[in-house]
């Protein structure tokens, strides 16, 4: 029996995680699931996003599936998704975004950098203060070089012709890299990005800080269809939580034409992390031979329904298992 949370979460969170929660039932019937109410919605209703509580609920699973969580601009309001991530030190945001002559994978660091939550406002400026730790740089280094040995190369996204703070993220990974024996470059994130956009075989694993790897894997999406399509893993050394890249998206919620594509695809990073690759397998080619019959939600320039896209994968699902 293995423990998985479901967070659903706001928004589409609502309509693309049940579509991933069925598959990864179909694959893995001996998933024990249990629901956990975090986000906008509940502090509506309650007054509270997310207790602590809530974090050790989370904190007891071999897993997280989760969806996304909208954050409202109000002064008094803290993103749960930082707070997931600081709780269970969630330090790995691993996403890889693959498709046709695409294969990359940004790890972004997750618990500092301009994240740091170390923020006030005066009458005149309000400030945020970015941190870059050594412990924190090395671990992620760590994780990205891990990564790097066993595909083919790691490029340091930075900006550490401007920020101190970056010339010591970059001399720890690339210390990092060499001990590793791992090939490594660094580029500077302004044009990494315009360059990854225009030449995604020269990339391979990218390691950066917190804001930049949120920037940049929004942007890599362009890559291979949109935001729909790309899954995520946030890594700790005791927790792990698995979520599309896409937020709650209020825009097209509730119509039942969100692309469930990333959280299915985040379900199967799931399945590999808890030791079952050959049923991500099963999962990853359904979602490919769907989409190759030309079975896609409306972002892709289809007609299928979030619920009807599920529906095909959960057929070709059980034509892999069989
Ligand atoms: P978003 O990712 O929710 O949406 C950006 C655009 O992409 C929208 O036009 C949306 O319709 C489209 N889109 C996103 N996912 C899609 C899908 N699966 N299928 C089809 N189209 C899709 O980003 P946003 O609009 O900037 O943010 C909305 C809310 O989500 C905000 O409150 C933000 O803070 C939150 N957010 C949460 C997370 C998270 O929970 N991890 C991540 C990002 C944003
Ligand atoms: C993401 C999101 C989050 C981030 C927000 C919701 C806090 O954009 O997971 O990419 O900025 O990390
Ligand atoms: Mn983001």
């Amino acid at each position: 029996m293995v423990k998985v949370a479901v967070v659903e979460g706001d928004g589409i969170g609502r309509e693309v995680v049940p579509v991933a929660r069925d598959i990864l039932a179909a694959v893995r019937p001996d998933i024990e699931f249990f629901d956990v109410e975090v986000g906008y919605g509940r502090w509506e209703r309650t007054g509270c996003a997310c207790t602590d509580e809530t974090i050790a609920d989370l904190g007891s699973a071999a897993a997280i599936l989760f969806g996304a969580v909208t954050t409202p601009p109000d002064p008094g309001y803290r993103s749960v998704m930082l707070q997931i991530r600081h709780a269970l030190d969630l330090y790995a945001n691993v996403r890889p975004i693959r498709g046709e002559g695409v294969d990359v994978v940004i790890v972004r660091e997750n618990t500092e950098g301009l994240y740091s939550g170390i923020e006030w406002t005066e009458p005149d400026r309000a400030c945020t203060v970015r941190v870059v730790s050594r412990r924190g740089s090395e671990r992620i280094a760590r994780y990205a070089c891990t990564l790097a040995k066993s595909r083919r190369h790691l490029t340091v996204g930075n900006k550490a012709n401007v920020l101190k703070s970056d010339c010591l993220f970059v001399d720890i990974c690339t210390a990092e890299a060499a001990r590793a024996g791992v090939s490594c470059r660094t580029s500077y994130i302004d044009a990494l990005c315009l360059d990854l956009l225009m030449h995604p075989d020269r990339y391979d694993v990218i390691v950066t800080t917190n804001i930049f790897g949120d920037i940049l894997s929004d942007a890599a999406a362009y890559l291979v269809g949109g935001l729909g399509m790309l899954p995520s893993a946030n890594i700790g050394d005791r927790h792990a939580l698995f979520e599309p890249v896409h937020g709650s998206a209020p825009d097209i919620a509730g119509r039942n034409v969100a692309n469930p594509v990333a959280a299915i695809r985040s379900a199967a990073m799931l399945l590999t992390h808890i030791g079952d690759p050959a049923s991500a397998a099963v999962v990853e080619e359904a979602v490919g031979r769907v989409l190759g019959a030309g079975i896609r939600t409306p972002d892709l320039g289809g007609a299928a329904g979030t619920r009807e896209f599920g529906a095909a994968v959960l057929r070709e699902v059980g034509r892999g298992k069989a």
